[in-house]
């Protein structure tokens, strides 16, 4: 893995912004895989400070997240999809049909994994993603366990997990969905870069696991390792335990 560590968590949005805008420069078109979760706000932030001031347009780049909550509206005020809506596409000039999401109300759930699925593949697959990893070594919502899925699929999601998105429902942990959609191992695996990013102290043990460790599916992140082509952004404080 390509490891890059940066002072502060400032740095890391910056370094992922300049990114992800060189990448748009040398492909207009480019497809771009998107995760919501707090780690990335500051990027995405970065992303809407660098298009407001012309240093990058978006009106060619198609976008695919990485997962979505299960049995929730995507109006949902905790869906990920609003989340993505408030902290980055309402600021950047996206063409709201090239926005691509899990839709967690679809009457079949398997339908429209497989909907999404065949829709990444019709883009000519994806060209970055940009990944975060939960504290239980998770990526997407492809959870830590005994085995992984490699298709789009649904999940069971974890009660830390649960916990940790407790804020997205005003805080109420019992409000946050049981079940989530998520991109598989597989399909995160088939983007031709992937851009990690963490930060924080409590992000530090998951990153020495995925980083260091065996890889195992009791890790997901530590699969990682496998691809040839992960750039992973740190900063101090989550790169302490490497
Ligand atoms: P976070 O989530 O950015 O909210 O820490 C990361 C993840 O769970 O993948």
């Amino acid at each position: 893995m390509d490891i890059r560590v940066f002072e502060t968590d400032a740095e890391v949005a910056a370094a992922v912004a300049g990114r992800v805008a060189e990448a748009i420069r040398a492909r207009p078109t480019l497809v771009l895989g998107l995760a919501a979760g707090g780690t990335p706000v500051a990027t995405y932030a970065e992303l809407r400070a660098r298009f407001a001031a012309g240093q990058v347009d978006f009106s060619h780049v198609t976008t695919f997240n990485i997962d979505e909550f299960a049995g929730i509206e995507p109006s949902h005020p905790g869906s990920f999809r609003q989340f993505m809506q408030v902290h980055f596409f309402s600021g950047v000039n996206i063409d709201p049909h090239r926005i691509h999401f899990l839709d967690g109300s679809a009457a079949d759930l398997e339908v429209e994994c497989d909907r999404y699925e065949k829709a990444i593949e019709n883009a000519g697959g994806i060209d970055l993603q940009l990944l975060g990893i939960g504290t239980n070594g998770h990526i997407g919502f492809n959870e830590p366990g005994p085995a992984l899925v490699a298709r789009t699929h649904r999940v069971r999601l974890h009660a830390i997990t649960r916990r940790e998105n407790a804020a997205l429902f005003s805080g109420d942990v019992s409000r946050v969905p049981r079940e989530a959609l998520t991109m598989g191992v597989g399909t995160i695996f088939r983007a031709r870069a992937i851009a990690v990013v963490a930060t924080g102290q409590r992000k530090a043990a998951a990153v020495a696991r995925a980083v260091l460790g065996p890889i195992t599916t009791h890790v997901p992140a530590s699969l990682l390792q496998l691809h040839g082509r992960v750039e992973l952004y740190l900063d101090r404080a989550a790169a302490s335990r490497l």
